[in-house]
């Protein structure tokens, strides 16, 4: 055990694939289930919410911190992504959570490496658009970590919807026995969705990014007073985000929740998804829009 300043640290810290392999194996031995909850750090309530749901319905649980670079594009926040890892640390801490699996970014591409995971379809949409590596390398890394942890159980957030989607339909096609547990999308109390880049955000910015979840939230309105039109939905997202102070609009996306295929008319589940770049940050948001 590690002594920290104030506690006792209880969470086992791995970085080395082997060890992480040899310890999951013993805990299977068990007959203890895993959970894994697979994050880049900067621990906030929404990564807090999986843990949670992991610790509840899991006998060990897993967390795992690793800034995937196979997942940014050339011109993206790689190296400025924050990397809080002691604070981190405490949170797991008094969480409870029993390993975290911290691997250098050596230790899981080594020199040489090869492979990777390509997901047709229902990645060319939505984020895959503007940032082409973005699924390959999460399928990727997410492969591997089921591969070296081998969870029962693997928590993803609704807030990056259509990763939920790649990595349920990674699961199934490669007939993985893992099962993917979706957890609601947790936002300030103000309504801004938590994301871990949010912290570029500074108080103007943070003022601007509100309006993500205001426009979602005026576009269920609308829909919940009769108009089906997806166009007119669209138009109205598009105008308020325009009228957003240092907003620029990546994408606005109403569409099916499973195949991500535009929509003309809001019939049937709906998902209406939005990336909006405001200052250094690009921040994603959703809401689904059930059968009507
Ligand atoms: P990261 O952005 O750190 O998110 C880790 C997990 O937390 C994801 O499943 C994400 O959907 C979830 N999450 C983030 N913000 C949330 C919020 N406000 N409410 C609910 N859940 C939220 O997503 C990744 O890392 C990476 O792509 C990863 C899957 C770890 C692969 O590298």
């Amino acid at each position: 055990m590690i002594e920290t300043k104030n506690s006792t640290r209880r969470v086992t810290m791995i970085s080395s694939i082997s060890e992480m392999k040899e310890v999951s194996q013993s805990i299977q031995k068990q007959n203890l289930t895993i959970g894994l909850v697979p994050t880049m750090g900067c621990l906030h309530e929404g990564h807090l919410s999986l843990i949670k749901r992991s610790l509840e319905s899991c006998d060990k649980t897993v967390v795992s911190i690793f800034v995937n670079p196979t997942q940014f594009g050339p011109n993206e926040d790689l190296d400025s992504y924050p990397r809080p890892l002691e604070s981190d640390i405490e949170k797991l801490d008094e969480m409870g959570v029993d390993i975290l699996f911290h691997p250098s970014k050596e230790e899981m591409y080594p020199t040489g490496y090869k492979t990777f995971v390509e997901i047709k379809n229902i990645t060319e949409q939505l984020c895959g658009k503007s940032r082409p590596d973005l699924f390959q390398g999460v399928a990727t890394i997410v492969l591997k970590l089921f591969n070296i942890i081998q969870p029962q159980n693997a928590f993803f957030g609704e807030k990056d919807w259509q990763q939920l989607a790649v990595i349920e339909n990674l699961v199934k096609d490669l007939n993985l026995d893992v099962a993917i547990i979706r957890v609601p999308l947790v936002r300030e109390s103000d309504g801004l969705a938590m994301s871990s880049r949010n912290r570029y955000l500074s108080v103007q910015e943070r003022q601007s990014a509100l309006s993500l979840s205001r426009t979602l939230q005026k576009a269920q309105d609308q829909i919940r007073q009769g108009i089906t039109s997806a166009k007119t939905i669209n138009n109205l997202i598009q105008k308020r985000l325009l009228e957003t102070e240092g907003a620029k609009i990546d994408y606005i996306s109403i569409c099916d929740p499973v195949n991500f295929k535009e929509k003309e008319q809001i019939r049937g589940r709906t998902l209406i998804a939005l990336a909006v770049k405001i200052g250094p940050s690009r921040l994603i948001d959703n809401c689904i829009i059930e059968e009507i």
